[in-house]
């Protein structure tokens, strides 16, 4: 550990040699000045120890000066008794760490000289270990972070997964669930809606049936109408969906919009009956996307119908299944868009399907079950 080098400064030639003879004894390495302007340009100091009454500065204002420039070092003040009002407002101020009596002696000079520089160590140590604590916090919330990001990866990976299942075995097309999150995506868009909540609702608009999961295969495959009590099974899917991913934080705003999708702006939706604006945003954006997809894609027993068709669809339930501002932002959308998201979703197709050597799993008509019947 390097010497520590105490500063000091007194216009008594004598006293600042009795001082420094003193304090070297002590093992300190000295520099010291009889002219306080000159002492005022020293940089490299642990400790300084000034008079307090000399020409030109008096200790406090040099004190002042080395306090702006070498903010660590610890300041020591040496003052007669007459001093001592001045001085003492000076320690109060925070510009003195101790004042010493003059004549001062032997033992409280040591002592005080030992306590100051250990204080200045005390405190260096304390600031390198609360900047090693600030460096590792980040460092760790840095881990956290990936880690957290790396979570949602895969937890969307898996839901992705999912969503694929789901797809074939409901709409008998892998890619519904991605084409209406982006058509609700769009609608969003034109509603006004940015940042995260346009993320919201497009994750929501994806994971919408993911409840159907816990729908048996009898009911959701059945070909012909559900029974009373097989609509009960089905009317469940979106509290499952809700109940699955809002166990998940980084999903709960999503979940709202997966457990209300089959809400109706009229009221007569299900699971909870709500209406209007009770519903979320992008549940009302959704069942407009949803019903855009159902119309317009192709179904192993029969061609997608054109946009128009849809559109008028869509016109016609404004106000009973849907929310009439969100049905005039869409019918504001150029034709175009739809094609380009469509688009989209088939160049994610492909790119899957380049991953299988160009197979898709089931083509569209490759199934031989009939079609089911039309769902709420
Ligand atoms: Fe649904």
């Amino acid at each position: 550990m390097p010497t520590d080098r105490i500063l000091i400064v007194d216009d008594d030639a004598l006293i600042l040699q009795a001082l420094s003879r003193i304090l070297q004894s002590e093992g300190y390495d000295v520099v010291a000045h009889t002219d306080p302007v000159k002492a005022a340009e020293e940089r490299d100091f642990t400790l300084v120890i000034t008079d307090f009454m000399m020409p030109q500065l008096n200790g406090i204002e040099l004190l002042g000066l080395l306090k702006a420039k070498v903010p660590d070092a610890v300041r020591m003040l040496l003052t007669a008794a007459s001093d001592f009002k001045v001085a003492s407002e000076a320690v109060n101020r925070g510009e003195v760490y101790r004042l010493l009596g003059k004549p001062w002696t032997m033992s409280e000079l040591t002592a005080s000289v030992r306590q100051a520089v250990e204080h200045y160590h005390l405190v260096q140590e304390n600031s390198r270990l609360a900047r090693e604590v600030a460096a590792k916090n980040a460092e760790l919330m840095s881990v956290n972070h990936n880690l957290e990001r790396l979570v949602i990866e895969r937890t969307n990976g898996l839901l992705d997964g999912m969503i694929s299942a789901l797809d074939y075995r409901d709409t008998e097309t892998q890619w519904h669930s991605r084409r209406v999150a982006l058509f609700s995506r769009r609608i969003a868009m034109e509603l006004g809606i940015s940042g995260l909540e346009l993320e919201i609702i497009e994750q929501g608009a994806l994971l919408h049936d993911i409840g159907k999961i816990g729908v048996r295969d009898s009911i959701l495959l059945k070909p012909g109408p559900l029974t009373p009590d097989e609509w009960v099974e089905m009317k469940l899917h979106p509290e499952i969906g809700y109940r699955m991913l809002s166990k998940m934080p980084y999903l709960l705003q999503a979940s709202m919009i997966v457990w209300q999708h089959q809400e109706r702006y009229d009221g007569q939706g299900y699971p909870r009956g709500l209406k209007g604006k009770d519903i979320h945003v992008g549940a009302r954006i959704f069942c407009v996307a949803d019903t855009l997809d159902a119309i317009t894609s192709d179904r192993p027993y029969r061609k997608g119908r054109s946009l128009q068709v849809a559109k008028d669809e869509i016109k016609r339930c404004s106000g009973t299944q849907f929310d009439p501002e969100v049905v005039e932002s869409f019918l504001r959308i150029p034709d175009g868009d739809w094609a380009k998201i469509r688009e989209q979703v088939e160049g994610l197709e492909a790119e899957e399907n380049k991953r299988f050597d160009g197979k898709p799993i089931l083509g569209p008509g490759k199934r031989m079950t009939p079609p089911p019947a039309p769902k709420a």
